[in-house]
């Protein structure tokens, strides 16, 4: 059997740190893989090499699979964001986010267990905005068919391949009639293809009220661009914050697995950051592979390790750094 390639970004900050750790994490599980190790973020683009160089995106493309670290982007200036880059570039028109409780982590709900997909291309995010007279501004809210359709199917194939049982369309049709109507139409057109998914759809604002009193009745959600940034960071609070929260960029040219948080410049170089959410990214990315009994096996034993609390790094009120807790998942996976 021919080994795979992956994409790996270390990125910025604690990029390389964390990086480090889950790649070590991943081979101790038994990924057999070789890692084309490639550049991005913000020391490429103070290289001149470009904030996401033809490089990095031409082998994402060649492999389809990148697990990437986060990437500094300075505000009010200087180069693009990474992501935003990698999203246009790669056309990644699903953003996958998981909320799912954690031991250790004490919220005030223990039992969330949810994926939110976000469409990431369209909807208020097109990018046409302008002023139609010097006080008033105008932002379009544009959604096709095309782009609702793709990430319906995405959202109903990857619930199928994870033997989740519902999938809920998110909108505001009651009111954007024919842009959220037709988001919610091209859903329910995708799940008559998909007969044994239960198939729902709730309007935004009651999901919210829902999600803050009952999440755990809550699968699969999918979502237009908008609904979805919000939503994404409501269901992350849910269960312990950004910190912990994993992610995916998913598109027909390659899929970009990355924690949510950023490059964390005030720890950088210290050791003691926690690699959980790029973990949790990279459980993800087996799950996208297939490696369903691998990503299992390594988030038990991530799970065991925060339920022991013996070894947490500091932002878990432990003492650990990041080879120490990495260390103890490793050890946690053989027993
Ligand atoms: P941040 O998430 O990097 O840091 C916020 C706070 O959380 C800091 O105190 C940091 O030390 C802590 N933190 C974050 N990740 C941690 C980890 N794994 N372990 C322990 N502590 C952790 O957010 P901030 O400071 O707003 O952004 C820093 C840079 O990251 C910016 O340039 C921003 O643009 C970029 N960024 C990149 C993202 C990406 O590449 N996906 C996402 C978000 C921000």
């Amino acid at each position: 059997m021919t080994t795979k390639t992956l994409t790996l970004i270390p990125g910025d900050g604690i990029g390389p740190e964390i990086s480090d750790a889950v790649t070590r994490i991943l081979k101790a599980a038994g990924l057999q893989v070789n890692w084309d190790v490639t550049e991005g973020g913000e020391h490429s683009a103070l290289a001149g090499r470009g904030v996401m160089p033809d490089a990095t995106i031409d082998s994402i493309a060649r492999n389809k699979i990148a697990l990437k670290g986060p990437t500094t982007t300075p505000t009010g200036g200087g180069h693009q964001s990474a992501n935003v880059t990698l999203r246009k570039r790669l056309d990644l028109y699903a953003n996958v986010r998981p909320a799912k409780s954690l031991p250790g982590y004490r919220t005030k709900f223990d039992n969330v267990d949810l994926i939110i997909v976000r469409e990431n291309t369209e909807d208020t995010y097109a990018g046409v905005e302008h002023m139609v007279a010097p006080n008033v501004a105008q932002c379009l809210k544009i959604i096709t068919w095309e782009g609702s359709e793709r990430v319906a199917r995405y959202a109903f194939n990857m619930a199928k391949k994870l033997g989740r049982k519902r999938v809920t369309c998110v909108h505001k049709a009651n009111i954007h009639k024919l842009s959220d109507g037709l988001f919610l139409k091209a859903h329910e057109a995708v799940a008559a293809e998909f007969p044994d998914i239960k198939f729902d759809s709730i309007i935004v604002d009651n999901l919210c009220m829902q999600l803050v009193t009952r999440p755990e009745e809550f699968d699969v959600l999918v979502l237009p661009n908008l609904y979805g940034d919000i939503v994404s960071d409501l269901c992350a609070g849910l269960v312990g914050g950004l910190g912990v929260a994993p992610g995916a960029n998913i598109g027909q040219n390659g899929a970009v697995f990355e924690a949510v948080h950023g490059s964390a410049p005030d720890i950088a170089g210290q050791g003691k950051a926690n690699p959980t959410a790029l973990l949790l990214s990279a459980v993800m990315m087996l799950q996208h592979m297939g490696e369903l009994a691998m990503a299992e096996r390594i988030e038990k034993g991530l799970h065991k390790v925060l339920a022991e609390g013996k070894s947490l790094t500091r932002d878990l009120k432990g003492t650990a750094g990041t080879s120490e807790f990495a260390d103890a998942i490793i050890h946690a996976l053989n027993k």
